[in-house]
């Protein structure tokens, strides 16, 4: 039975505990400029034993940057990398450990499958590397393949893969030589939407099962939620976020969470400690917010929070309606001030006209200086 590092991490049934309060990794002061561009400001994190944390944001904001340090597959400039509380990387003692001493997996977009080898052969790279035993290699590859689906695989060609097989084949590579931390860099942005559901399920079981750390990027943000008790969302090479994946999504703290996720932003101003003004006329109650009367701040609406009402709320006026399957994407042209979006059930809405509300308490109202 896989079992990485022993029966640590894992419950009585197999399922993955994570341990709060024992760090498995350590980031601390992580910075890296390309000439003069700093893609890493000052970066720090920790994960816990068994915990899956997700690195998510736009495209350029350095998250694949922070998994090869962390792999040892970039130079930090400075900072502090540990692994189960050994130092690999420090820049103030010089201490710099190579990939293959770290003892983890990496599972990258590209898949890095060899097709001139079988499937048994690109699993087992890891382990004849480490200089394994032929017979012991076979094992640890078939039981690596049987995880991921692929039980009986082995001797197949690599040069006839789908991208789903491909996909499995490289995590099955990742996880081969049992490692305790797992690197995902987008792993499933090459297949197609319906492959990707059940490769985010089939990876969450597996990793219920087999109970590793791991770090997984993305900047999709319903994989990170899938896939790791705890986000952390990353703005230009800078920690913007982090908490866990309900906490960051229904209670964003900046407006560029907030802006990730979908919300709505409305810029007004405070009119009392439980309503905002974004235009005269144009007043939204929101819950008590301790800010005074006066202050700029930017209202933050998820688009599931716009409801159509008979009689009272803001006047608007219906701009477009797409059809969505499950829902209309609504856009809504409020009072001619301002634009908002809006997920409502498919209909037809024959009005131009109508009236919106949104629950007080599902209002966001951040500052505007923050
Ligand atoms: N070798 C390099 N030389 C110069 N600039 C680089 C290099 N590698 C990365 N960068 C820059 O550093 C920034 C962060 O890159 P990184 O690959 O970490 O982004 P990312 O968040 O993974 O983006 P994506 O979602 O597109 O993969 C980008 O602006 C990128 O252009
Ligand atoms: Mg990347």
């Amino acid at each position: 039975m896989y079992m990485p590092g022993g029966l640590e991490g894992l419950d009585r049934s197999g399922l993955r505990v994570a341990q709060p309060g024992r760090t498995f990794v350590r980031v601390e002061n992580l910075s890296k400029s390309y000439g003069s561009f700093q893609a890493l400001k000052s970066i720090s994190f920790s994960i816990d034993v068994g915990e899956g944390l997700a690195l998510l944001g736009p495209s350029g904001c350095g998250k694949t940057t922070i998994l090869r340090c962390i792999a040892g597959l970039e130079p930090p400039d400075t900072g502090l990398i540990e692994i189960d509380g050994r130092t690999v990387f420090d820049s103030t003692r010089g201490i710099d450990l190579a990939p293959e001493k770290r003892d983890l997996g990496i599972v990258f977009q590209s898949y890095a499958i060899w097709p001139h080898m079988t499937v048994g052969e690109n699993v087992g790279l890891p382990l004849k590397v480490r200089q394994v035993a032929k017979a012991e290699l076979g094992a640890r590859v078939e039981e690596a393949l049987d995880l991921v689906g692929l039980g009986g695989w082995q001797p197949r060609s690599a040069m006839a893969l789908s991208g789903g097989q491909q996909q499995r084949v490289a995590l099955a590579r990742a996880i081969v030589h049992h490692p305790r931390l797992v690197l995902f860099d987008e792993p499933m942005s090459n297949l197609d939407t319906q492959l990707r559901e059940d490769m985010r399920m089939d990876l969450r079981r597996l990793q219920e099962r087999v109970g590793f750390t791991s770090v997984y990027v993305t900047h999709d943000h319903g994989e990170a939620f899938a896939l790791a008790q705890r986000v952390l969302v990353m703005n230009r090479g800078s920690v913007e976020m982090t908490g866990a994946p309900d906490e960051i999504y229904f209670q964003p703290r900046t407006p560029f969470v907030a802006k990730f996720f979908g919300y709505n932003i409305v810029a007004g101003i405070m009119a009392a400690p439980d309503a905002v003004d974004f235009a005269p006329g144009l007043r939204c109650p929101v819950a008590r917010s301790g800010l005074a009367p006066g202050t700029p701040v930017h209202v933050c609406i998820r688009k599931e929070d716009v409801d159509l009402s008979e009689s009272d709320g803001l006047p608007c006026e219906i701009i477009t309606q797409i059809f969505q399957g499950s829902h209309d994407e609504m856009l809504l042209r409020c009072g001619d001030v301002f634009d908002l979006r809006a997920h409502w059930q498919p209909r037809r809405y024959t009005t131009k006209s109508c009236r919106i509300t949104v629950p007080p308490e599902r209002c966001i109202v951040i500052p505007a200086s923050s």
